[in-house]
Parts: structure tokens; C-alpha cells; sequence
């Protein structure tokens, strides 16, 4: 194919590309199957492959990321980013109509109601009707540059199909992640035994943060539009605006009214006061804008916040209820869980039984006795906490709470490292529920997918002594399996279950076991359950890391080259390879054939030109991702070193790379090396 063949095809394909995504997420049209958009996408990413330099900054391509950055860059806001004054009653509205009438005599006044969406603020800017750069609120002035990851956003468009389109612009929204993606990533964390994660708000905030745009992709969020900023003055009303917005091809929520006097506004808050529950994200009040643009400019802002728009925040639900017990659960990591039993009471369409009272500290901030009365509350917080006491209602003598000295499941007595708020019982070896939490973790879908040890299989094994820690599950042998029996108390149904090991039964199992072998590294990593290594951190460590005893031999300061590793997973790492125990077990998965290494491409060498010389690799590149940067090196004669010192001979600089590094490198007198001169030495 010619070179210009080829910017024509890239070029007709991102147009389509991007053409048919608009159609689909705006107008709900599918003019062509998944299938057939796949392919496409595919078409043009071999071309992007082959021609990089024709990839084009709204390329669809860029919708499952795929880029890393270690930091992101810090962008000044072109019209800051103000927040909205708060109110919670409908006296303080009626203030506010009457300082805006009052400011604007005699004008008529019109008001939009909109939806306050819970999620993080983000600004967006189009030049030329492409998608040019997206930024965080931050403080107001300024926030960082995580494009990439917004790129990832299916319903942000990358490029825009209208006519008389401004040629630079700014759209201001919110992302969010709906509930129901929120409730999924929680029931696959609660699965494997994870800490969840506390409200929609926390996860969209931290994903957006998250510096492997591939891993944003997958998490589905999504994005509602709500305010247009321009040089030009192009709309009359904000109404107008928004109704441009959508037809332009951006997510508007279809919640917004006009409301022409207060009794309007109070008839509209009144009516999303239930109906918000309905919308796939949390609401946690109402926005109220003056409607006219001129009117807006005239009112102006305070230095916080503009005088023509309040939010009015509903009360968050809460109800009263009987404190019956506490139990303590044990999770995997001997982590201590109190939990509240309380009587069964309705809250924001549920019904609550029971909510975790996280640790000791909370108890004690509680002060919570036996048989109180508890204040349940949901708020932003999706699952219920428990956020006060009715003290008139407590009984006097009543049992104040403690905390529990022993491990109920072994009685071991609990521990409290350092500036932790956990109890933990430290029992790993022999504790039951540990035992059983990290078997279930090793065979869970996600990890090593053996499926036919579930519902109750597990326990089993454990109870007659046959399986303790994984590597165990592979000298498991026919003989030693049949006839097993067990009967389990299901405690939802209240019934019976029997568990048997028949003849189909073993075989199936013996078989899935087998089958397990051929899992992938990453899934292995994830499978041994080292605490704060989730399904993500092991893919990224099988990544960077090609087998079990690089990374078992890596220093700190390697570790933390890894993009989302920090200081905490890494003492979790040391942690875990000091223990002889885990040691040997990994030698036994070894042994009994699990892939303890990544199928990846072995480094080819390509020559000698870098021979004896050392280097350390830092920061963004713009030909290669850091892997392949590092692979190049390898792959002719040179060695990576971990840290800088006086010993180094480069220090290889991207984009974004630490100032600590820069300094010691310079004080030490170690040469920085660009990408383009590394290529230079290559040649
Ligand atoms: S308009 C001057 N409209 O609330 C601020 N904001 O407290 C103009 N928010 O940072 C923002 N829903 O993140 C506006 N329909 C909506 C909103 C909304 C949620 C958030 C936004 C902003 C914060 C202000």
C-alpha cells in the first residue's frame, strides 16, 4: 500500500469509525453488526500499526486506552471551575430567587432544574471538532490532563458531526459510573474476597486516576454533559444549549426542566424526590440555573461560586432500628469484620439486615451498647452504615460493645499492626476460615477457574484433611476422592444440601484441575492471593516481570517502575516472598506444572551496540511503552539497572519522568539520554 493510500483509508476509517459510534449511542441506530464494527476497528488498527504517524488524535482505536502515564500533567482551567452554593430547605431557594430578582428588576426570570449527578467534574475541549483534551476539576484553577482515559468513555464523541460548529470549545459534565457497573464490580470484589469499594462517586474518581487507560476501558464509565463554555457567544439560554449539546452527539440527561416560577422548582424537586432512584446513576439533589445566558453574565460570580445558579441537596435517608448483636466475620487475610445484626428495616427500597461496622475504631466512635437504637443511613454511600445512636431510647445499664480479644473462628488472640485500624488474627497456618478463603480465592473464576469445587466442595477437602493450601489440589488422585460425603446447611434456604463424590463427579473434577495448568501467569499471580494484589496488579506484575523469580528477586525501587504499583503492595510482595512457606508452595505449583512464567515473546537479540553499558528507564516515550524500550535495550547488549547511582552510565529520560531522579542523576554526573539519541546509538 502507498503511504498515501494509506492517510486516505486511516482517514475514511476513523471518519466511519467515529460516525457510527454517534449514531449508536445517540440516535440508537446500528446501520452495521458488532461484528462488523469489530472489523473495522480492526482494519484500521493494523494500519495504525503500519503508519503511526497517521494516527489521528479522535482514532477509535484509542476506546480500549492502552497508553500509560506515570503522572498526569497539570493543566491551568481556562475558565475556572467554581462550585455551587449548598442548601437544604426550601426557605434558602426562596433567597436565592429573591437576591436574582432583585439584582435583575423588573427582568422576567426563567430557571432550569437539572439533576445533581454524583461523579467527578470534568472539562472537555474540542478545536476543530475534535476531541483536544480533557482535565479534572483538581482545585478549581487547575486539575490534570487524563485525556487518554476519557478517550475510553464510548458515549464522549472523539469528533463531531454538525455543521457551524465553533471552532474551539468547552463542554463541563460529570463522569459517573452507573450503578449498575458499580454493583457488578462489587459482587466480582465481594467473590474473591476483596474490600469493596464504598460508593459509585470514590470508584469513578479513582479510575479516572488510574494511569493504564486499557484498565479504565474496561470499568464502563459514562458521562452525562450539563454546561457549554465558548469565546463566542452562540446560544441564548442554557435550555438551548443543552439541546445543541445533544443533538451535536454528547450524553445530556433528559431530566432537565424549564421552571418558570418557584412553585415550579419546588414541584420538580418534589417529583425527582423518589423518581431519582429510577436513574442508572445516584442524584443526590437538584441544580437550579438561571436559564438566560445574558442574565447569568450579569448576575456574575462570587469568588467561589456564580450567583445564578444553587444546588438544593435532598436530606439523606435514614432510619431508626434495633441493634441485636455483633458478629465478627474472618476474611481470607485473617482480617476481623464486625458486622451490626439488626432488626429488618425498609431503606431506599431495600431492606437492611445487617451493616458492617468496619473496626474497633468505629465502634468506639459509636459508642455503641447492646439493644440500642441505630441511626441506618444510605446517603452516597450505597451500602447502609450505621451513623448514630438514639440515646433518649437506650436503656439504662445497657452493655457497652467491646471489641474481641480472640479469633472466634480459632481463638488465636487478635493482633493491630501500627497504624492499621484492622484486627487481624495472625493464625494464617490453621485458622479455618483463612484456610478456606484462600483456597476459594485460588479456584475462583478469575484466578484459576475451577468451577466444579464450588458450593461447598471446598470445605470437603478441608474437613477430611486433603487440601490445606493450593498446591495441594494437584496431588489430589481418584482414590483418594471417592466416596467423600457431606451434608451443608444452606443458611439463606434453611434446607439440606448433600455434597458427594461420585465416579462423574471426580472425574470432572480431576479433569478441571488439569484444565487449570493452562491458565496464564497473570491469572496464577492473582490465584495466590497476596493481599492488595488483585486481578489487576498481578496482570500488570505478569506484565512487566516474565516469571515468579524475577519477581521474587526484584528490589523495591523495580517494583515501583511498575505503573499502579506504590509502596503499599510493594511491603505486601516482600511480605509474602519472605515467608519459607510460600516459597516452597510456589516450588510445588511449579513442579506440579503451572505456567509460573508469561507466554510472552522471549527478548530476540539484535546486537551488541550496548554492551557494558547500564541503564535506568524513566518517564513516557513516544516511539515505545516502556516494556519495549527496556526490551530494545536488552535486546542489544545493555543492562537495566534498578535505581540511579554513580555506577550508571544513562539515564534514560521520557516524558513526565520524576524530578528526584533528574536532580540525582545530574549531582551524580550520570548522562541523560533521550529516545532519539538511544535510537542514534542503535543505528
Ligand atoms: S453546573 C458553577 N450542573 O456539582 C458550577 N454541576 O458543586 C457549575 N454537578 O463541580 C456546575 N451535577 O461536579 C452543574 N447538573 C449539574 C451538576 C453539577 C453535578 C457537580 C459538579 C460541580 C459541583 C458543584
Amino acid at each position: 500500500m502507498t503511504t498515501e493510500t494509506a492517510l486516505q483509508k486511516i482517514n475514511q476509517l476513523t471518519d466511519r469509525l467515529n460516525f457510527l459510534n454517534f449514531q449508536y449511542y445517540n440516535q440508537s441506530i446500528s446501520e452495521i453488526s458488532d461484528f462488523d464494527f469489530d472489523q473495522l476497528l480492526k482494519e484500521l488498527e493494523i494500519l495504525e500499526s503500519q503508519f503511526p504517524q497517521f494516527k489521528r488524535d479522535d482514532s477509535p482505536s484509542q476506546r480500549v486506552g492502552g497508553s500509560i502515564a506515570k503522572n498526569f500533567e497539570t493543566v491551568i482551567h481556562r475558565f475556572p471551575m467554581l462550585s455551587l452554593g449548598n442548601t437544604y430547605s426550601e426557605d434558602e431557594i426562596k433567597d436565592f430567587d429573591e437576591r436574582v430578582k432583585k439584582a435583575l428588576p423588573n427582568e422576567p426570570i426563567a430557571y432550569t432544574c437539572e439533576q445533581k449527578f454524583d461523579g467527578v467534574a470534568i472539562s472537555i475541549t474540542y478545536k476543530n471538532g475534535i476531541l483536544s483534551r480533557a482535565v479534572t476539576r483538581g482545585d478549581g484553577q487547575k486539575g490534570d490532563d487524563v485525556t487518554a482515559n476519557v478517550k475510553t468513555i464510548k458515549k464522549i464523541p472523539l469528533q463531531i458531526f454538525a455543521e457551524n460548529v465553533p471552532k474551539e470549545f468547552e463542554v463541563r459534565g460529570e463522569i459517573y459510573l452507573s450503578l449498575s457497573e458499580f454493583e457488578k464490580l462489587n459482587k466480582e470484589k465481594a467473590e474473591m474476597g476483596e474490600a469493596l469499594m464504598a460508593n459509585p462517586r470514590n470508584t469513578a474518581s479513582g479510575t479516572l486516576k488510574m494511569q493504564d487507560s486499557g484498565m479504565v476501558a474496561k470499568r464502563n464509565l459514562d458521562c452525562y454533559v450539563y454546561s457549554f463554555l465558548c469565546e463566542e457567544n452562540i446560544f441564548p439560554t442554557h435550555i438551548s444549549a443543552l439541546e445543541s449539546l445533544k443533538n451535536w452527539g454528547f450524553p445530556v440527561s433528559q431530566t432537565y426542566q424549564k421552571c418558570e416560577s418557584i412553585e415550579e422548582i419546588f414541584s420538580y424537586i418534589q417529583n425527582w424526590s423518589s423518581k431519582r432512584h429510577d436513574l442508572p446513576l445516584f442524584t443526590d439533589g437538584v441544580v437550579i440555573k438561571v436559564n438566560d445566558f445574558k442574565q447569568q453574565n450579569e448576575l456574575g460570580m462570587t469568588a467561589k461560586s456564580p450567583r445564578w445558579a444553587i444546588a438544593y441537596k435532598y436530606p439523606s435517608e435514614k432510619v431508626f432500628t434495633l441493634l441485636k448483636s455483633v458478629s465478627y466475620q474472618v476474611g481470607r487475610t485473617g482480617a476481623i469484620t464486625p458486622v451490626a445484626n439488626l432488626e429488618p428495616v425498609q431503606l431506599g427500597g431495600t431492606t437492611v439486615k445487617r451493616a458492617s461496622l468496619h473496626n474497633a475504631n468505629e465502634i468506639e466512635r459509636l459508642d455503641l451498647r447492646l439493644n440500642d437504637y441505630v441511626k441506618v443511613e444510605k446517603g452516597g454511600e450505597i451500602i447502609p452504615k450505621i451513623s448514630g445512636v438514639d440515646l433518649e431510647r437506650r436503656a439504662s445499664g445497657a452493655e457497652k460493645i467491646g471489641f474481641i480479644s480472640h479469633c472466634p473462628e480459632c481463638g488465636t488472640l487478635l493482633v493491630r499492626k501500627e497504624g492499621e485500624a484492622q484486627h487481624y488474627c495472625s493464625n494464617e497456618k490453621d485458622c479455618p476460615p483463612q484456610i478456606k478463603g484462600r483456597l476459594e480465592h485460588f479456584i475462583h473464576r478469575k484466578a484459576m477457574n475451577i468451577d466444579s469445587l464450588g458450593e461447598g466442595k471446598i470445605e470437603v477437602l478441608f474437613e477430611n484433611g486433603l487440601v490445606k493450601k493450593p498446591s495441594d489440589l494437584y496431588i489430589l488422585s481418584y482414590e483418594k476422592l471417592i466416596g467423600l460425603e457431606k451434608s451443608i446447611l444452606d443458611i439463606e434456604s434453611g434446607t439440606e444440601k448433600k455434597v458427594s463424590f461420585r465416579e462423574k463427579t471426580v472425574n470432572n473434577l480431576l479433569e478441571a484441575i488439569e484444565k487449570s495448568k493452562e491458565n496464564p501467569f497473570k491469572n496464577v499471580l492473582f490465584a495466590l492471593g497476596i493481599r492488595f494484589v488483585g486481578a489487576t496488579v498481578a496482570e500488570k506484575l505478569a506484565h512487566y516481570f516474565t516469571n515468579i523469580d524475577a519477581l521474587i528477586q526484584a528490589d523495591e525501587a523495580t517494583l515501583l517502575q511498575v505503573p499502579d504499583i506504590g509502596e503499599r503492595i510493594v511491603n505486601s510482595l516482600k511480605e509474602y516472598f519472605s515467608q519459607a512457606e510460600n516459597l516452597q508452595m510456589i516450588e510445588d505449583l511449579k513442579a506440579a506444572g503451572l505456567k509460573l512464567y508469561s507466554d510472552n515473546e522471549p527478548i530476540i537479540s539484535e546486537s551488541q551496540k550496548l554492551e557494558g553499558l547500564s541503564f535506568v528507564v524513566s518517564g513516557v516515550f513516544e516511539k515505545f511503552s516502556r516494556e519495549e524500550i527496556t526490551a530494545k535495550i536488552i535486546a542489544n547488549g545493555g543492562r537495566i539497572l534498578s535505581g540511579v547511582s554513580a555506577k550508571l552510565n544513562y539515564l534514560l529520560a521520557g516524558q513526565n519522568m520524576g524530578p528526584a531522579k533528574m536532580e540525582k542523576a545530574e549531582k551524580l554526573g550520570v548522562k541523560l539520554l533521550s529516545e532519539e539519541e538511544l535510537l542514534k546509538m542503535l543505528e
